[in-house]
């Protein structure tokens, strides 16, 4: 048994069963993984010497072809990019189809607002086959806040007619105690999505810990620096493995608003700048909620009304 843990599943040339076993044990088990990462955390990973990751990434990335293609393949493999259904035909349209793979999602709003009903909406959908707007899949979730409850799961999935428990079994949950912890969950991803080929990853909530600990200005530069290197990670999975990530944020008040809304994302530049698609929710009238899209490379900002119920997010017919 002991060896087949040890065993990897790929190879590369002149590099020793030893190196390969140290990469898998990092999380680094796909060629893909390899080549994204920077040799500087493939070593820190590792623990192995600086020529042997710069080899080990460089071999890796022969293997997946990082180079210039024409843009028509970007775009043969952007329309066979999966979008997962929200649960809310409103919410979907904005958002282009549904939550998008290889992207990072980040969902964004007060307490309340909806962000975590969504992530376990999501964590049900998800894994409907592709034809019911699904990814066929199973889901990773990192629960930083200890909100993540499997009796909400249960009930979404019953009131949608599936099978409760083949659902909670897919649903991967870690809880992350503090940000070191969320940081090692989180670099340690590419082993867990690979082994499950989970199309979805959560991290609710992302910057929390992180507020929490690094309290003072003189701190600031060293947060934002570990953030952005979550951060980076994580896209490098959603693009390595063809996958969505979907993040949650609140939002802090700003002291020095007068007019508009007094509230603004947190984990500012790095965190605005690292996700793809932003989407800023708020309560609405009768309990419903209201969706925006505030930053997106082709998303228009539009905005959507959905509603929350025992089936988790659905759509509100106005
Ligand atoms: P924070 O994590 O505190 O920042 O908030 P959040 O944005 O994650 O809030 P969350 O998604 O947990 O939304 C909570 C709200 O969803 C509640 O206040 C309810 O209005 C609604 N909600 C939760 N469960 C149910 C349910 O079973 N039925 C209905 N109708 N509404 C629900
Ligand atoms: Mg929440």
């Amino acid at each position: 048994m002991a060896e087949d843990v040890e065993k990897t599943d790929i190879e590369l040339e002149g590099v020793s069963s030893a190196t390969m076993a140290k990469l898998k044990k990092a999380g680094l088990s796909t060629y893909e993984s390899i080549a994204v990462t920077p040799s500087r955390e493939i070593e820190e990973l590792t623990g192995m010497g600086a020529d042997t990751a710069q080899k080990v990434m460089q071999l890796a990335r022969v293997k997946v072809d990082l180079g210039f293609i024409p843009a028509t393949q970007v775009l043969e493999k952007r329309m066979h990019m999966l979008k997962c259904n929200t649960g809310s035909p409103d919410l979907n349209r904005i958002l282009g189809g549904g939550i998008e793979t290889d992207a990072i999602t980040e969902l964004i709003g007060e307490f309340g607002s909806g962000k975590t009903q969504i992530c376990f909406t999501l964590s049900v959908l998800a894994q409907l086959p592709v034809d019911q707007g699904g990814f066929g899949s199973k889901v990773c979730v990192i629960d930083t806040e200890g909100t993540f409850l499997p009796e909400r799961i249960k009930q979404i999935a019953e009131a949608r007619g599936l099978d409760s428990n083949t659902i909670l079994q897919n649903v991967l949950v870690a809880r992350a105690y503090n940000s070191e912890h969320q940081t090692i969950l989180i670099k340690n991803l590419p082993q867990i999505v690979h082994e499950h080929n989970a199309k979805l990853v959560i991290v609710d909530s992302m910057i929390g810990h992180f507020r929490g600990e690094f309290i003072g200005r003189g701190t600031l530069s060293d947060r934002q620096q570990k953030i952005g290197s979550c951060l980076a990670a994580l896209l490098r999975v959603a693009e390595a493995f063809s996958l969505a990530v979907v993040l949650t944020n609140q939002v802090q008040a700003k002291p020095d608003t007068s007019y508009g809304d007094p509230n603004k994302p947190t984990g500012g530049h790095v965190m605005a700048h690292a996700c793809t698609h932003r989407v800023y929710l708020r309560k609405g009238k009768e309990n419903t909620r209201i969706a925006t899209i505030i930053d997106s490379p082709y998303l228009p900002e539009e905005k959507a009304r959905f509603g929350v119920d025992a089936a988790g997010v659905v759509g509100c017919e106005q």
